[in-house]
């Protein structure tokens, strides 16, 4: 039996096949759950078409997160095609590309508001949103972080601050939801090969040094996020809100990096 059979999941921020939110949807549909999926702009659109058809999707609907109207557009198309959701996946960031190429003391004004707005102030418009389709329900919402939200990775600059209040707001929003009997959850994923992920300069190398000093000793793909992203969405993860869990192959736990390790 699939963990979440009979689930109606709402998975936004899938760009292509390697997106993280790709592996969660991926992971939700093999666990029963029917998708509804949001995509940015009408050119991403057309390229997750296909992915939509894949994954045997409900609906495949553009939400552009910086604008209020759009999704409340978007949310009145999903309450034609269901009363009910279950799950909401928030797997969105964006900063300009010019914030990681200078030092953080730089950052400009508007790409810190950009930063903000897309990356963490989004999970709080879609939440207020999706909680009016769980009435009577539990629903679960998950977002996706980094460790840069903890300590400082360098050229990750001002999307580690957005990280950080990421996390922050997933506990304040516990707390609120909590009363309806909903939960909230994030989960610190170690570094993937995506779109996002190359507008950082150097990030190969952020991904060798991370497999090279972790516990496990390796990476991580999208479909481990998305096998823990089923948990933390399941019935059983029913008393877990507010949590960060970190997939990365212990990299979090290290203090200092053994690059002679003897092991
Ligand atoms: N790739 C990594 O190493 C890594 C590690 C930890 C956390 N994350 C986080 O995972 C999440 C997904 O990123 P990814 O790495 O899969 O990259 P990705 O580029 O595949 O996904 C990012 C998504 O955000 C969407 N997006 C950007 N602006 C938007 C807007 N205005 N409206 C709607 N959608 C918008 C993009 O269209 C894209 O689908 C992000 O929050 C990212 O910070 C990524």
């Amino acid at each position: 039996m699939g963990l979440l059979n009979g689930k109606i999941a709402l998975v936004t921020g899938i760009a292509n096949k390697n997106s993280i939110a790709y592996g969660i949807a991926q992971a939700f549909k093999r666990e029963g759950a029917k998708l509804i999926l949001t995509y940015a702009n009408e050119k991403i659109g057309k390229k997750i078409d296909p992915i939509a058809k894949e994954l045997e999707a409900l609906d495949c609907l553009e939400m552009d997160v910086s604008s209020d109207t759009a999704i409340d557009k978007t949310f009145e198309r999903i309450a034609q095609i269901t009363d009910r959701i279950d799950i909401v996946v928030h797997s969105i960031a964006f900063a300009p590309a010019e914030e990681f190429k200078r030092p953080t003391l730089y950052t400009s004004r508007e790409g810190f508001k950009i930063a903000m707005d897309i990356s963490v102030y989004s999970l709080i418009a879609l939440t207020q949103r999706a909680i009016k389709l769980m009435e009577g329900t539990s629903g679960a919402f998950l977002t996706l972080s980094y460790y840069g939200a903890e300590k400082v990775v360098p050229r990750y600059n001002v999307m580690g601050i957005a990280k950080a209040a990421l996390e922050s707001t997933v506990r304040y929003l516990a707390y609120d939801l909590g009363k309806k009997g909903h939960r909230i959850n994030a989960i610190s994923a170690g570094p993937v090969k995506t779109l996002a992920a190359r507008a950082i300069s150097g990030f190969h190398l952020l991904m060798k040094h991370t497999m090279e000093v972790s516990p496990l000793g390796r990476g991580i793909d999208i479909l481990d996020v998305g096998n823990a992203a089923v948990f933390l969405c399941s019935d059983w993860a029913k008393n877990i809100t507010g949590e960060v869990l970190h997939v990365d192959a212990g990299y979090h736990v290290m203090g200092v990096m053994d690059k002679e390790d003897s092991r």
